[in-house]
């Protein structure tokens, strides 16, 4: 720590020279050694688009090399590196071990309980073998979708690779989702092999993982082969059914018996990963091989700054897209040391992301806002028990972060003394698209900073001209990029309908990309990302989309209709309001409350249950029966409200106020 923190009339100087300086520069003991520190890389990117992304492509060993780097002949179905071929596990493994790394750690797991295991290259390498063997004896053939529905045990990403390594793509459904949005994934995908786990850890108690499993596979409407990875030992015993395999009695079987990686062409299935949208369905991201494992080794490399002697540390779930992409994929691709962590942040005590750092001297880590304000709230005091001097640089993905909670993390968990980069994705682009650069760009706390180089992103009016800098509008991404996704499973429509927009004139045809978020651009091309444009939440860093909620409340006996809207919360930052109208003959009850959040705990999982349900006799509607939404959020917000007499029925705004103030 320097010295201005250690007396505290220091402390007040600096907390009040932090809060005045809007920009911070990388530190030069960063920089002097930064995997990019040269910012003539914006304009070489954009001197030679596309073929710049042969930079990305490089960082991976093909079978067969690639000759084009961008097809665009079937906007927006765009191709990258088409023609070469290549295997995601022999990149993840084999070439590391080759490389005379096989003693290198190459994962890093902390069990909620303290418990550790390491993963050396060479571990990894034959574990991953061992099962893809018995996957394939299991009748597992190139193209099958494998659902994985794990927590944060080392096996999950032993079974991703060892999918990856036969060609089958993975699903990965995140285990706290429920039994229901398992089976709806499972039978979507078609998916005939499930990968699961007995159990895991949850503040010191053994969830039963393996009961939600079965209760999901009840409503799998075709046969599925089921292995059972066995995490809690003695303390959740289980029992195997039909059609189930022990995974550890099926790698034993293999021991020492090994399967070449299949090549796979660039543009073949990596994975799929669903993802909530505006409609009810969740949407089947489609991910390649080539592009998204070129683009994801790249931005580690860029903007992560992994080096092969790191230890890494992404404190996300790999059940979502940042723990696919930054957990598994980038780092193990460029052979560094990939932390996995089982538990929650304050179990046993709310220093135990700290313990973590100071135990395994971690270089790198990143994580959520949500993350970084419940630290804030807990205070200084935790991180403070323990030496953080190892850390080089910090990230944080997920949702906007307010600069107050970048500066505390700046502060009390970099010293002041690591670049903070605040990157910009989403489960669609597969990797970092809008972040400084942290060896290159000075950093402006609540902006996320410039496209990466070679990223074309803009802010546009409804219009799509763009708008002028300090101006709210929509982001668009002007250009593909090799993390793009491919399509929506089995759905090309649905792809090119809610993500594309043709702008056509004499001159040009130009497909433009639609994130769906608002976001302001500045002078100097920073962006400020403020939030989802459509009706998608974000609750804690998780996507979630109010028609799915509203969905599961109006399954729910006596509940007549509902509309879902994100009220803020001071650390989750939004939190999950629900207005509920009852069927005639139901009254508002506490018993009808609780129904309610168990019946979305049902459909999609403890992150989605509803923070307050608010019974009402009608909802606000628009002369031509829309939902007002926006104004139902306004209410949960206690903000004003302006003018509702456009309303159909404006005076059911006053009753809906008053019950919100008085809960
Ligand atoms: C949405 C995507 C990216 C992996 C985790 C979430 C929001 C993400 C930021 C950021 C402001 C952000 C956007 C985006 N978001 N990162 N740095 N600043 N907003 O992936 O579940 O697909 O959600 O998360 O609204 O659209 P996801």
């Amino acid at each position: 720590m320097s010295d201005d923190t250690t007396d505290s009339n220091g402390e007040v100087e600096l907390e009040a020279r932090l809060a005045e300086q809007e920009e911070f520069e990388p530190p030069e003991s960063f920089v002097e050694q930064a995997n990019v520190s040269d910012e003539s890389i914006y304009e070489e990117f954009e001197e030679d688009w596309p073929d710049c992304w042969e930079r990305a492509a490089d960082l991976l060993d093909w079978d067969e090399e690639y000759d084009t780097v961008l097809d665009d002949s079937d906007a927006p179905f765009y191709e990258w590196f088409s023609d070469g071929t290549l295997n995601a596990s022999y990149n993840c493994i084999d070439r590391h071990v080759e490389a005379g790394r096989k003693n290198q750690a190459a994962i890093r797991w902390e069990g909620e309980l303290e418990e550790t295991r390491t993963y050396t290259y060479q571990d990894l390498y034959r574990e991953v073998n061992e099962f893809a063997v018995a996957l394939r004896d299991l009748g597992v053939e190139e193209d099958d979708v494998v659902t994985l529905y794990m927590p944060m045990v080392p096996e999950l990403p032993i079974a991703m690779l060892a999918c990856a390594r036969i060609g089958a793509p993975h699903s990965v459904v995140f285990a706290g989702f429920s039994a229901d949005a398992l089976a709806t994934r499972m039978n979507s995908a078609d998916s005939e092999f499930l990968i699961t786990c007995d159990g895991y850890y949850r503040r010191g108690d053994a969830l039963n993982h393996k009961q939600k499993a079965d209760e999901g596979l009840r409503d799998v409407d075709h046969e599925v082969q089921t292995v059972i990875v066995d995490r809690l030992g003695d303390e959740l015993t289980h029992f195997l059914g039909d059609d189930a395999y022990d995974y550890d009695d099926l790698v034993d079987a293999q021991q020492g018996e090994r399967v070449d990686p299949v090549e796979r062409d660039a543009e073949d299935m990596l994975f799929l990963m669903y993802t909530s949208g505006t409609t009810g369905e969740p949407k089947g991201v489609k991910h390649t091989t080539g592009g998204y494992l070129s683009y994801v080794a790249w931005t580690s490399h860029a903007v992560l700054d992994v080096k092969p002697e790191d230890t890494y540390w992404c404190a996300a779930d790999i059940g979502w897209i940042t723990g696919h992409s930054y957990i598994v994929y980038g780092p193990l691709a460029l052979g560094t040391t990939t932390t996995m962590y089982e538990g929650t942040p304050d179990y046993p005590d709310k220093d135990r992301l700290w313990e973590i750092v100071e135990k395994y001297a971690v270089d790198t880590l990143y994580t959520a806002p949500t993350a970084i304000r419940a630290f804030m709230k807990w205070g200084e005091k935790y991180p403070e028990r323990h030496d953080l001097s190892s850390l080089r640089l910090l990230g944080t993905v997920g949702e906007p972060i307010n600069p107050r909670a970048w500066k505390w993390y700046y502060k009390h968990i970099g010293s002041e003394n690591c670049p903070v980069v605040d990157t910009w994705w989403q489960t669609e682009t597969g990797g970092m698209m809008i972040t400084t650069l942290p060896g290159v760009n000075t950093m402006k706390p609540g902006s996320a900073g410039p496209p990466l180089p070679g990223v074309d992103a803009r802010v546009v009016d409804a219009e799509g001209d763009e708008v002028e800098a300090g101006e709210a509008g929509y982001l668009t991404v002007n250009r593909p990029w090799p993390g793009m996704l491919r399509t929506l499973y089995r759905n090309d429509d649905r792809f090119v309908q809610e993500y594309w927009t043709e702008y056509s004139d004499e001159d040009s045809d130009e497909w433009v990309y639609f994130p769906e978020d608002g976001a302001k651009i500045d002078d100097d091309d920073y962006i400020t990302v403020l939030g989802r444009v459509d009706d998608v939440l974000n609750v804690s860093g998780h996507r979630l989309g109010t028609m799915e909620i509203e969905s599961a409340i109006v399954g729910v006996p006596g509940v007549a209709e509902a509309a879902v809207v994100g009220g803020d919360h001071e650390v989750k930052g939004e939190a999950v309001y629900a207005y509920v109208i009852t069927e005639d003959g139901y009254e508002e009850s506490e018993e009808l409350r609780q129904k309610i959040v168990e019946g979305v705990e049902d459909a999609i999982g403890p992150i989605a249950r509803p923070e307050e349900v608010i019974f009402t006799p009608e909802l606000p509607k628009t002369r031509s029966g829309k939902i007002m939404r926006r104004l139902l959020e306004d209410i949960a917000n206690e903000n004003d409200l302006g003018d509702t007499s456009t309303l159909r029925n404006p005076g059911v705004v006053d009753d809906i106020q008053a019950k919100v103030q008085s809960d």
